[in-house]
């Protein structure tokens, strides 16, 4: 397996799929429309739609079924609009006030707050049209990937996150459960959505989709941790987005409550847990092994 080659199929597919399934930056009001094309079309790691994609082609390819497979691309595009929608919001003045992001002014910097705002609402509102209008011949399917998708984005997990990550913010005595709570819903559970959403498009079955969320409850857990990391360490040019805001806005990370060390060695336990998970599940998995290795020694 070509590690490289094979990531940036999947990264092309998706960028494809970015431009095909969004409404064009011309539809009126095409302020709205460029706005919402503008941080998507920025770019980024795609991690979560490749996961969509890798996970579904993995399924596919141990049972394939007797008709056509189900395309997994638009629930790709899907999760990757829920996520940009939250980077949209969590920049914003009320949140964390970021200026940069995926190398480029952040949208209410390149836009206005009231753009960015709503540019954002209609991310999260297309991902779950999408979803809908793709999968209806397969009602079964669409409800099922709606109804993960949701849980994930709504407010015990990933708004449940962000609010428990503001509250937290200039907090002394925050606990490490306070920590896990926020790193598992406001990262963890859209990269647990990712693996899952491929798996019931892929045609997994109950015990593999157990193994699937397992295995990001970890690689999210393991990826939040990284950000809180290079947050402290890396720069701006690099990371794309400002260095040093956590500690400046005094957020409960990793880093904080537990320093760099502890926290490069949590951060590697994660991935070693998901790897095990990966590892039950039968059919070449090497593509997704190496996936989350890449991100354990990521730079940005
Ligand atoms: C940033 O996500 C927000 C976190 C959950 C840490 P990514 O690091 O996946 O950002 P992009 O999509 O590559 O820009
Ligand atoms: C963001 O966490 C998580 C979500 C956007 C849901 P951070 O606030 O650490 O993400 P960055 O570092 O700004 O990308
Ligand atoms: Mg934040
Ligand atoms: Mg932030
Ligand atoms: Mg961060």
């Amino acid at each position: 397996m070509d590690f490289a080659a094979e990531l940036k199929r999947h990264v092309a597919r998706v960028e494809h799929g970015l431009d095909l399934y969004l409404p064009a930056a011309t539809t009126r009001p095409a302020r709205l429309h460029t706005a919402m094309r503008y941080t998507l079309e920025a770019g980024g790691k795609r991690l979560r739609p490749v996961l969509v994609l890798a996970t579904a082609e993995l399924f596919q390819s141990v049972a394939p079924s007797a008709t056509a497979p189900t395309d997994p691309l638009p629930a790709a595009v899907a999760i990757e609009c829920l996520h940009t929608y939250s980077l949209i919001h969590d920049d914003l003045p009320c949140m964390d006030n970021d200026d940069l992001r995926r190398g480029r002014p952040t949208a209410h910097k390149q836009f206005d707050e009231a753009t960015a705002l709503l540019a954002g609402d209609a991310l999260l509102t297309h991902a779950f049209a999408l979803l809908a209008e793709s999968y209806d011949a397969q009602p079964t399917l669409a409800h099922a990937l709606i109804r993960e998708l949701a849980a994930a984005a709504g407010s015990r997990r990933l708004i449940g996150g962000q609010m428990a990550d503001l509250l937290a913010e200039k907090k002394f005595e925050a606990t490490p459960g306070e920590l896990e709570f926020i790193h598992l819903n406001k990262t963890a559970a859209m990269i647990e959505a990712a693996l899952v959403l491929g798996g019931l498009l892929g045609g997994a079955g109950t015990g593999e989709l157990a193994h699937l969320r397992r295995a990001g409850r970890n690689l999210g857990l393991a990826f939040q941790i990284i950000d809180d990391i290079l947050d402290a360490t890396a720069d701006t040019a690099t990371l794309g987005k400002t260095a040093g805001k956590d500690a400046k806005a005094d957020k409960t990370t990793f880093v904080k409550l537990h320093g760099l060390e502890i926290s490069r060695r949590l951060a590697a336990e994660h991935t070693t847990a998901a790897r095990g998970e990966l590892d039950r599940l039968l059919g070449d998995k090497s593509f997704l092994v190496a996936l989350l290795e890449t991100m354990a020694t990521r730079s940005r």
